[in-house]
């Protein structure tokens, strides 16, 4: 069917069977989590693989790729770095936050408002999201999966440097 499939075929045989035939839309998000770790991020190629297997069009795969925001459409670093800088948590502080997580990382604060910057040693890429949901806890920000609130640049510091040596 595709090379995705053949390698993880038992997974997504799994995921699959979770859905009636005519429902198997619904099996996107978890089969983009497959191709995602698999590849890297989703390429146009991804894209059409994953559509194939869920039976949907390209165009539908694409637009959940777009909506959610751990899922890539350009290569990113080991780690992604997400600061939430949304109006709420820009009223505490995540602004300055920003800042300084540029500083540390030493990226391009416009790079990274505008879909990323990755560090020259492709260890993270850093980008200012829209809200994460935790908005009285700012400033905040998820790295890959896990969220870290009520930040300091101390605290981001140690936080770096803990994932560096993942
Ligand atoms: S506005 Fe930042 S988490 Fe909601």
């Amino acid at each position: 069917m595709s090379a995705l499939f053949d390698k993880h075929a038992t997974e997504i045989e799994k995921i699959l069977s979770k859905y009636p035939p005519d429902r198997k839309q619904s099996a996107v998000l978890p089969l983009l989590y497959i191709a995602q770790t698999e590849y890297g991020y989703c390429t146009p190629d991804v894209i059409r693989e994953v559509a194939d297997i869920a039976g949907v069009e390209p165009t539908e795969v694409d637009a959940v790729v777009g909506f959610y925001t751990l899922f890539f459409d350009h290569p990113v670093g080991k780690h992604v770095v997400q600061v939430c800088n949304d109006l709420p948590c820009a009223l505490r502080g995540s602004e300055p936050f920003l800042d300084h997580a540029c500083q540390k990382l030493g990226v391009d604060k416009h790079q990274a408002e505008h879909g990323g910057a990755t560090t020259a040693d492709g260890n993270f890429t850093l980008e200012s999201v829209v809200c994460l949901g935790a908005c009285d806890k700012a400033p905040m920000m998820q790295i890959d999966l896990e969220y870290f609130e009520r930040l300091t640049p101390d605290e981001f510091d140690r936080l770096i440097e803990e994932y560096r040596k993942k």
